[in-house]
């Protein structure tokens, strides 16, 4: 049967929310039920690749100009392309004359086959690595952590989309809340809010803010190998079952 590749940007307009997290974490777990993924960091920060602390000498900023790149796999059936940091803010400059630029990353990887899904990091601002990448996906998912500026992000990154839908297609799949603490009124109050205005797109399942998750990168771990028996690994459990019940 042929895989129909889904390709997946994690954004919004609003740093630290959780979007690599959830890229980390959510690829981490449909591996674990044998999907084929590839994950590309997409943030000049590269905190994708620091999560997973593999060194590459062709980067996204290669793919991006020359056409060549180093696929790594990390874990089983999990891949990673790394963004080569300052390089690839470096490979914008080089771009932003091209006509039609918005376009590269897409026609580069118009061949990409053998993954389930395919997950793009982004960073919190736009820039035209983010644009590039909004191009390539179909479908965009929302982390939204407790602050109403994460709603204002989440709102920024739709406008986007829309601009983007001119010339392109994507769609957005999901909206994720994270760093979920019930016991405080800002996450009731953020949640009704973005249950109010997106309804059936927000994922049931809540990520809680849990120590565990905030540790992992540092020892290079995803939540399942870091804490296995953390909520944290159990709310991306339950993450990744909805996810493949959605998409
Ligand atoms: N549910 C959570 N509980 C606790 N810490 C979290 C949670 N989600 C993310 N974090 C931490 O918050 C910080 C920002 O998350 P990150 O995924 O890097 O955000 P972004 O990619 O949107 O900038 C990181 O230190 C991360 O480990
Ligand atoms: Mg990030």
């Amino acid at each position: 049967m042929e895989v129909v590749l889904k390709r997946i940007a994690v954004a919004t307009s609003k740093g630290g929310v959780g979007k690599t997290t959830l890229v980390t974490n959510l690829s981490a777990g449909l591996a674990s039920v044998g999907k084929n993924v590839l994950m590309i960091d997409c943030d000049a920060q590269g905190n994708l690749q620091n999560q997973f602390n593999v060194k590459t000498e062709r980067t996204l900023r290669d793919l991006l100009l020359d056409n060549e790149v180093d696929v790594v796999n990390v874990r089983q059936n999990l891949d990673l392309i790394n963004s080569g940091k300052q390089n690839l803010a470096d490979a914008e400059m080089a771009l932003s004359g091209k006509t039609f630029r918005e376009a590269v990353l897409k026609e580069r990887l118009k061949d990409l086959s053998g993954y389930d899904y395919v997950f793009c990091d982004l960073s919190p601002t736009i820039t035209l690595v983010n644009t590039m990448a909004l191009y390539f996906c179909d479908y965009l998912l929302i982390p939204v952590s407790m602050s109403f500026y994460s709603i204002t992000g989440a709102h920024q990154i739709l406008n986007k989309a829309v601009e983007i839908n001119q010339f392109s297609e994507i769609t957005l799949m999901g909206i994720i809340l994270n760093m979920y603490d019930k016991r405080t009124k800002m996450a009731r109050m953020v949640e009704a809010a973005v249950r109010d205005k997106w309804g059936e797109l927000v994922f049931d399942t809540v990520i809680r803010k849990n120590i565990a998750i905030e540790e992992a990168p540092s020892q290079h771990k995803t939540i399942f190998e870091h804490a296995p028996d953390s909520h944290g690994a159990k709310d991306f459990t339950k993450i990744t079952d909805e996810f493949l019940l959605r998409i």
